[in-house]
C-alpha cells in the first residue's frame, strides 16, 4: 500500500505563507473525510491516501461576493470548492471585468500559478457563500510526484478549460451580443442546468461579465428571448423553452 506522503515528508517551508485575504477567512476545525472522494481529481485515490490528504488540507469559509485572491499575486495554495460558487475573472484598468469561468462544488482553482511559479493568472471571488479547502503547494507537489494519475486529471481539467476559453474567444471575436448571450445560456444549461432549468443565482451583471456584453444588453436581450419563446426567466431561474431557437442565434 502506497502512502504518497507522510506528515514529516511534507515540506511546508516553515510557516505557511498564506496571504492576508485567506487569513481573514475563518479556519474551520473539521473537514469532511468523505468529501475528497467525490472530487474528480482525487476520486481514484485509495482510502488511506484520502485520509492523509484530508488531514493536510485546511477548510476556510468565505461570505458571498468576497475576493479570494487577485490576478498577479503570488500563489501558495490550490483551492478545492467544498460548497458554493466561485467566479474567475480578469479586470481591465478602467474597471471593466470579464468572467472567465464559474466554478462549483468539487472544482479546483489556483493550481496554475503553483505549477508555473508565476503569479495568479486571474482573480477569484465568491459569488455565493463558499467553503473552500486549501491545499498547500508542497502537498500538491508531493502528490503529483507520487501519483501520475492526478497529473493526468489536472491536464484533463486544463484541456476542458482551454476548450471553453476557445468557445469564448470565438463568441467574443465573431459573435454579436445576441449570439454571445444565447451561447452563454446554452453553456450555463449544459454546465449547471437540470432539465434545461438553470437555478444558480446570477444577476444580470454576472451574465454580462460572462458573455462580454453590457448589463443593459443582457436585460434587453433576455426580454427579447422571452418574448420570442426561447426562455422564461425570473430572479430565481432561467428556463430554456427552445434550445433550437437559442442554437440558431449562436454562430
Ligand atoms: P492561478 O493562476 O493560480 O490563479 C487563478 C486561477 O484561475 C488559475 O490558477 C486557474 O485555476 C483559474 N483559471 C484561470 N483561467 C481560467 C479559465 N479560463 N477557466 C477556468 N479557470 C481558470
Amino acid at each position: 500500500m502506497l502512502i504518497f506522503f507522510a506528515r514529516k515528508q511534507i515540506s511546508f517551508g516553515g510557516a505557511p505563507k498564506i496571504m492576508p485575504l485567506v487569513n481573514r477567512a475563518r479556519p474551520s476545525e473539521k473537514t469532511d473525510p468523505n468529501f475528497l472522494k467525490n472530487v474528480f481529481l482525487f476520486r481514484d485515490l485509495p482510502a488511506v491516501d484520502l485520509k492523509t490528504l484530508t488531514q493536510a488540507v485546511k477548510l476556510v469559509s468565505f461570505p458571498k461576493d468576497t475576493p479570494i485572491f487577485y490576478e498577479g499575486e503570488h500563489g501558495e495554495v490550490m483551492y478545492i470548492i467544498k460548497s458554493g460558487l466561485v467566479k474567475i475573472h480578469r479586470t481591465a484598468g478602467d474597471g471593466r471585468s470579464k468572467t472567465l469561468a464559474l466554478l462549483r462544488q468539487g472544482d479546483i482553482f489556483g493550481e496554475m500559478s503553483l505549477l508555473t511559479d508565476r503569479g495568479r493568472t486571474a482573480s477569484a471571488a465568491t459569488v455565493t457563500a463558499c467553503d473552500l479547502l486549501l491545499m498547500d503547494k508542497g502537498v500538491l507537489s508531493a502528490l503529483l510526484k507520487k501519483k501520475p494519475d492526478i497529473s493526468f486529471k489536472i491536464m484533463q481539467t486544463l484541456c476542458e478549460r482551454l476548450a471553453h476559453a476557445d468557445r469564448q474567444i470565438k463568441a467574443l471575436a465573431l459573435g454579436n451580443s445576441r449570439a454571445r448571450i444565447a451561447d452563454m445560456i446554452l453553456f450555463l444549461a449544459d454546465e449547471f442546468g437540470q432539465k434545461d432549468v438553470i437555478q444558480i443565482h446570477l444577476i444580470h451583471q454576472d451574465i454580462a461579465d460572462l458573455a462580454g456584453v453590457s448589463r443593459e444588453t443582457v436585460t434587453k436581450l433576455f426580454g427579447e428571448f422571452q418574448d420570442e419563446g426561447a426562455i422564461k426567466f425570473s430572479s430565481k431561474e432561467i428556463r430554456i423553452l427552445s434550445r433550437e431557437k437559442l442554437r440558431k442565434w449562436t454562430l
